[in-house]
């Protein structure tokens, strides 16, 4: 009884003429393509989750399948840096924009770090393409030391305010970027098996806000 007590009240303040507040409309992602040495065809996919609707809160997740870099006396220099760049089509209803990386972002990917010398970076370059307002692009980084194998996970702080789409929405572009350094490192010991196809995947994290224009 008192449940549907509460859920009465409830209807009644829904139905109340006090909407003068319009709804914040949901961000859409269209399309979206990438190309680099990080992320081979058939390996990129992106999905847009909500954290809170009525507050306009949401989440980009983008999941690299083939972005771990590997060094050490047995690789290539190439295998050392991954890159790649996606861009994403983000539509939001005139009179709104989307501001993303504000927070900075979440990175989960497998590193192998044999010793001490094998160190290395992370870093997300966001921009939209034909902003109007606000910083041009920014950057979420972090920096690893070995010894370390194994998934991890880390939060990137964001330098500066995010980025902010022209209204209606616009390309979001991100350069995914991971540099492993390992000079000086003769690592011959102990690498442990090798790690599942899965557990080499990447999945970077950014919040997306709607704002008004
Ligand atoms: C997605 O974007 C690419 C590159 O801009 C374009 O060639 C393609 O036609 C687009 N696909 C859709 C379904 O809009
Ligand atoms: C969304 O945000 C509103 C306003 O801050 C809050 O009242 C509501 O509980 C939040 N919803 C969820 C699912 O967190
Ligand atoms: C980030 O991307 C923007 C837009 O492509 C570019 O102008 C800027 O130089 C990049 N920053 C870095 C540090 O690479």
């Amino acid at each position: 009884m008192k449940l549907t007590t509460f859920l009465f009240f409830l209807g009644c303040a829904f139905a109340l003429p006090t909407t003068n507040i319009d709804p914040i409309p949901r961000p859409t992602i269209t399309n979206f393509t990438y190309f680099g040495a990080g992320c081979p065809s058939g390996t990129v996919s992106t999905a847009l989750y909500a954290i809170n609707s009525t507050t306009g809160s949401y989440q980009v997740y983008t999941y690299l399948d083939s972005f771990t870099p590997w060094a050490g006396p047995h690789f290539a220099i190439k295998d050392s840096r991954k890159i790649c760049t996606v861009n994403l089509e983000v539509g939001i209803a005139q009179g709104w924009k989307v501001r993303t990386n504000n927070g900075g972002s979440d990175v989960k990917g497998y590193l192998m770090l044999l010793d001490e010398k094998v160190t290395g970076t992370w870093r997300a370059n966001y921009s939209f393409a034909s902003a109007t307002t606000g910083s041009i692009s920014s950057i979420a980084a972090v920096s690893f030391a070995g010894p370390f194998v194994g998934i991890f996970i880390k939060h990137a702080d964001a330098e500066g305010q995010g980025v902010v789409s022209p209204c209606g929405g616009g390309t979001l572009n991100v350069e995914h970027q991971v540099r492993l350094s390992s000079a000086g490192s003769t690592y011959s010991g102990y690498i442990g098996p090798d790690p599942g196809p899965d557990e080499l995947k990447w999945t970077v994290v950014s919040g997306v806000e709607v704002l008004r224009c």
